[in-house]
């Protein structure tokens, strides 16, 4: 569940996943996938290009010719977890000296050669921009060669491939949008890792949509670092713009206009996006969304600190000031939305003063939900660099409980205030406590579980009244 998350990651950890492989494949792939949603709908491009070069995925590690983990570096504690799994995938190859174990994603990208040289516990290192290169990758395994490719590129979007859905419930998925991030917040190593930030073309965001919609699917979730941003204009990095030709800026596609196409598309499909940045969401994607009913009313905007000093340091492009008036306007255009954050604690030179500032934000706009961290500086970011990672750990995990405290509250506030009303729910599945009940979620992304009725099935759309609550969940029944 997301609610009330501890310095961690996102809710998915450490999924290994499935699918449905080709006959006259005769080797086997355990992929799993570490950190944010963007690392599993990269597994599953992984996965394809896999696919068609003789491996079928397979859940069981010892069975496993080829053992690729895909990582997250955002905190270190993330590249901890990835360091114990990698020592068991080893221990694994002791017995079985043919199996090929290979690391993939932010991790690759920021420690390069150190896994496979100095550490010796891989034989393959890929980032995020060189998945295609996997065959050749593990043929210089085969013939002895070093096998690593962590160049960035200026134009991979992966836009051709057709992902292939590992593990997911047949309902829900996720298509990316775009790559890279160019905001260089100074405690972020995404910049770093996924390189500057490109669009993929609409059509081939349009065409996967509809395709999912052929194969049952009822909810997309478009993923980017900054989705807001998102901006076609023919391809290449979006910092090079104002190269175009006045062509290709007349026929340029924004954000807004990206998510008002894919609605119209596919008009029986609910559509989410993640994740949203302050200083780039316009009232255009706000308009886009009240115009749209399949376009769901949840926003993550992470906010990080509440303090514009603070913000400052962070070399975020928003003010406290102007991010209050963007959820004034939210909240305007789009009465009836839920808002999630991102929240750091602890970082730099944060005083007790500014600290507070992020609780009285939080006390504004009372979100539903929330991820809630510790600042962890990671070599090589600006703030790593440039300014003194202060704040004692205990204070930082003080503030960060206060913090959790907080939103434990709201969310219970948010929960009680949804009993008694109808919502839609898409039904994704059982729920996980007891299988006569169905799990899905509302337009606000708010869980809900009730008993099931006979000829529903997931992927319907139904009804439901909110008769109770828990912190983090709707209980409920059809009406
Ligand atoms: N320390 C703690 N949290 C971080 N995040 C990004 N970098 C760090 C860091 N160095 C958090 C931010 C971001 C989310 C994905 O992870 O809140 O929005
Ligand atoms: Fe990191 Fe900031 Fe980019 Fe988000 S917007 S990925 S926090 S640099």
């Amino acid at each position: 569940m997301q609610l009330n998350i501890k310095d961690t990651d996102e809710s998915r950890q450490g999924e290994s996943m499935v699918l449905e492989g080709r006959k006259d494949n005769n080797k086997k792939l355990f992929i799993e996938s570490y950190g944010c949603q963007m690392n599993f709908s990269d597994s599953e491009i992984v996965a394809s290009i896999l696919l068609d070069n003789g491996y079928n995925t397979t859940s069981e590690m010892e069975e496993a010719d080829l053992i690729l983990v895909n990582t997250c570096a955002i905190r270190h504690k993330a590249e901890d977890t990835v360091r114990k799994r990698l020592t068991e995938y080893n221990a694994l190859k002791k017995k079985n000296p043919q199996m090929k174990v290979g690391v993939l994603g932010c991790m690759a990208e920021r420690l390069k050669t150190k896994l496979l040289e100095e550490e010796k516990i891989v034989d393959l290192v890929a980032g995020p921009d060189a998945y295609r290169d996997l065959p050749k990758l593990l043929e210089d395994v085969d013939d002895g060669r070093q096998a690593i490719n962590v160049i960035l590129s200026k134009e991979e979007t992966y836009a051709d491939l057709n992902p292939v859905r590992l593990g997911g419930n047949g309902v829900t998925a996720f298509v990316s949008i775009t790559r890279g991030c160019d905001n260089m917040c100074t405690f972020c190593v995404v910049p770093f890792t996924r390189g500057r930030e490109r669009s993929r073309e609409p059509e081939s965001i349009i065409s996967e949509c509809e395709n999912l919609w052929e194969n049952g699917y009822r909810e997309v979730t478009l993923l980017g670092q900054n989705v807001d941003s998102y901006l076609w204009y023919g391809g290449g990095l979006k910092k090079d713009f104002s190269k175009a030709t006045d062509e290709q800026k007349t026929n340029a596609v924004d954000f807004a206009e990206l998510l008002d196409r894919v609605a119209m598309r596919v008009p029986g499909m609910r559509i989410r996006f993640s994740t949203s940045n302050p200083q780039d969401m316009h009232e255009s994607v706000l308009r886009t969304m009240a115009k749209h009913n399949n376009i769901c009313k949840s926003i993550h905007l992470p906010f990080q600190s509440g303090s514009t000093e603070v913000l400052k340091r962070m070399n975020r492009q928003h003010s406290r000031e102007e991010y209050i008036a963007l959820i004034d306007k939210i909240k305007q255009i789009i009465p009836n939305i839920a808002l999630s954050h991102d929240i750091i604690a602890g970082f730099c030179g944060e005083t007790e003063e500014e600290h507070r500032e992020t609780l009285s934000l939080m006390e504004y706009v009372k979100y539903d939900f929330g991820y809630m961290f510790a600042y962890s500086e990671r070599p090589g970011t600006p703030a790593h660099r440039k300014m003194a990672d202060d704040v004692p750990e205990e204070v930082k995990k003080r503030r960060l409980q206060e913090i959790i405290d907080l939103q434990q509250i709201h969310s219970k506030e948010r929960m009680n205030s949804y009993l008694g009303q109808t919502f839609e729910v898409l039904i994704e599945g059982n729920s996980k406590k007891n299988t006569n009940e169905w799990y899905g979620r509302t337009t606000q992304n708010t869980v809900m579980v009730f008993p099931k009725i006979q000829g529903t099935k997931p992927g319907d759309f139904v009804m439901v009244r909110a008769d109770s609550c828990t912190s983090a969940t709707l209980i409920g029944e059809m009406v």
